[in-house]
């Protein structure tokens, strides 16, 4: 368990917050500046959820005990602004190893801050959170890290942006690209393999974020909203892939949402915290068997769970 002292700041050599995500020296973008575009410069900022691995290595025995695991402890943090806002106010969740949680909560009330703090791009002001056993502050590259907005590079065409992240950690560039290529169709991409960023629609663009981010290849997820700018078939069938290949792969998921039903469907567990500072109000088991069907949401069940979620959201009356 890591405490952390000053707000927001992170240790020597630490990654920067990912407002200001680090530079890395860069060759020229494989495929050359998209037509019309400026060649960037030789400094390249990368994509959070590609950020470097951790330099340390987890020792052989600690990685077999504490396996694939996220905690989240007494977890508070506090923006100096302006405007100064305390985000959270002593946050607790867990993750077991292959496990999949769901985290809701108002807007604004800090779901993004406690993924960043799990990616290792944001030292909280209090707290702990930690990663299979080890502490994440200061270590990005632990986690496969989606964040909200996507970050896909713009010099990078789609199947240059879905491989990053393996080609980061040092994976077979030939394999990630088979491996890429098989998923493009599954995704809605197919055809767009050599498309640049900016001739995808939004909702392409976020499916090709979550593929890079899947395709990085580590075992714990960490996903901000990864759906909310699909439509509704796009999300339903994603959903699906992503509950399918988590059941298969048995890979950690943290996933924050704001759809209580897609929470429900794909989770162990529900995590619902409060308006800001947040505080978790509620923990709401899902005790259905997987692979769960799409009907799954009319079961009394299912239903009875989410009004339990609505109540802690105080969305009924
Ligand atoms: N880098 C920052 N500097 C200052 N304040 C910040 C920063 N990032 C977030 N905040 C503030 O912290 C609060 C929580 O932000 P956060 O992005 O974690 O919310 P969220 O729960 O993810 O919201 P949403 O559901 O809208 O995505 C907000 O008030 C936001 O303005
Ligand atoms: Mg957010």
């Amino acid at each position: 368990m890591t405490a952390v002292g000053r707000t927001g700041e992170l240790p020597p050599g630490a990654a920067e917050p990912a407002d200001a995500a680090p530079p890395v020296a860069g060759a020229p973008p494989a495929g050359g500046a998209p037509p019309g575009e400026a060649e960037p410069s030789g400094e390249v900022a990368l994509p959070a959820e590609v950020a470097l691995p951790a330099q340390d290595a987890l020792p052989a025995e600690a990685a077999r005990t504490s396996a694939a695991t996220i905690r989240v402890s007494g977890l508070r943090h506090h923006f100096a602004g302006p405007p100064p806002v305390d985000v959270l106010d002593g946050v607790d969740l867990e993750v077991p190893a292959g496990r999949f949680v769901s985290v809701v909560g108002p807007s604004g009330c800090g779901k993004s801050t406690i993924l960043r703090v799990l990616a290792g791009l944001l030292a909280p002001s209090g707290g702990s959170a930690e990663v299979a056993g080890r502490s994440a502050v200061g270590r990005p590259g632990q986690v496969a890290f989606m964040p909200q907005r996507d970050t896909l590079l713009p010099w990078r065409r789609a199947l240059g942006n879905a491989t990053l992240g393996a080609e980061i950690r040092g994976l077979d560039k030939k394999a990630a690209e088979a491996d890429a290529r098989a998923l493009f169709d599954r995704f809605g991409l197919g055809g767009f393999e050599r498309a640049w960023p900016r001739q995808l629609s939004g909702g392409m663009r976020q499916r090709l974020a979550l593929l890079r981010t899947f395709l990085a290849g580590l075992d714990v997820l960490v996903l901000d909203e990864p759906f909310g700018a699909l439509d509704a078939i796009t999300r339903r069938e994603l959903q699906r892939w992503l509950a399918e290949v988590l059941g298969e792969l048995s890979r950690t998921c943290l996933l924050v949402t704001h759809d209580v039903d897609e929470a429900l469907w794909l989770s162990d567990e529900v995590v619902v915290l409060s308006p800001r500072p947040a505080r978790v109000v509620a923990r709401v088991g899902v005790p259905f068997h997987r692979p769960r069907a799409a009907g799954l949401v009319t079961d009394t069940a299912f239903v009875a769970a989410k009004a339990t979620v609505l109540e802690a959201l105080g969305l009924t009356e």
